[in-house]
């Protein structure tokens, strides 16, 4: 689904009391399925971009659509029915008292009843639901089926990034933010959530924007790249120029952003 966004305004006040204009008159305009990806020095407003999509901030002037659906009247709840998201913290996406079948049915029942909470009783997955699952996740390879019913608090970081990430999309959303997703986890577990990240992106055709520090992930994942400085869109890449992109075309811009 398009994703559009047009004369985006936001601002916060700053220590001292003055005000900073984050965001002036930000435009942006993703097509149906388009993987972007998103880069640009610390505080450069990614995180604040994706919270403002989500509904987390409220912008204070502009329009957001998804697929010509203004969005920005919504509450945060309300957007979750058509927006999956993935936070850095992989304690963040998932119930850690709950375990992987519990958390799956969670995020199904959201999808079902996105305004109302049901209730633990309500998301107690029966036992087709468990099978269910498991299917799901091997399907995906993800190999923790027969972990199906461990608590996800008992599962290691990457691990449940995975089951967030899984989460995120089980109910088919419209649009995936994707925040520094692999950011905490190491060298092995993050190549594996990358890969899991493609499968699902490209095999739901989900409109994706996914945050990511790693010049490694920003070069070889997506269809387009964009540079955030101050607000601002700095660079923007995608098909062949993204291909001529090298990690020292990056490295100069990020330096030219006056970046440490
Ligand atoms: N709710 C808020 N209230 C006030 N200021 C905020 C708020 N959210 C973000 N900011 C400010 O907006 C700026 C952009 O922050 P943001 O978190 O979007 O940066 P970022 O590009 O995600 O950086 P990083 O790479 O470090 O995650 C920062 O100066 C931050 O302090
Ligand atoms: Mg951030």
């Amino acid at each position: 689904m398009s994703l559009q966004i047009e004369g985006l305004c936001w601002g916060h006040s700053q220590p001292g009391g003055s005000w900073r204009q984050l965001f002036k008159d930000f435009k942006l305009e993703c097509p149906p399925a388009q993987f972007l990806v998103l880069i640009g020095s610390n505080g450069s407003g990614k995180s604040t971009l994706l919270n403002l999509i989500a509904g987390s901030l409220t912008l204070q002037a502009g329009s957001l659509r998804l697929n010509s659906r203004p969005l920005q009247h919504l509450k945060d709840y309300r957007r979750a029915r058509w927006i999956g998201r993935v936070m850095q913290n992989p304690l963040d996406g998932t119930a850690p008292g709950l375990t992987i079948a519990e958390n799956l049915r969670l995020a199904e029942s959201r999808r079902r009843s996105p305004f109302r909470w049901q209730g633990l009783l309500g998301i107690r997955p029966n036992k087709l639901d468990v099978l269910r699952f498991q299917e799901l996740l091997e399907s995906l390879e993800v190999p923790l089926a027969d972990r199906i019913n461990t608590p996800v608090g008992q599962l290691s970081g990457g691990q449940r990034q995975t089951i967030s990430l899984v989460m995120a999309t089980l109910a088919e959303p419209e649009l995936l933010l994707l925040d520094e997703h692999t950011a905490a986890l190491d060298p092995k577990a993050e190549a594996r959530v990358m890969q899991l990240t493609e499968r699902l992106v490209r095999q739901l055709r989900t409109t994706t924007l996914m945050v990511t520090h790693s010049l490694e992930q920003a070069l070889n994942h997506g269809d387009r790249l964009l540079m955030l400085h101050e607000g601002s869109v700095r660079g923007d890449w995608s098909g062949a120029e993204k291909a001529d992109l090298s990690h020292t075309n990056l490295r100069e811009l990020y330096g030219s952003a006056k970046v440490s």
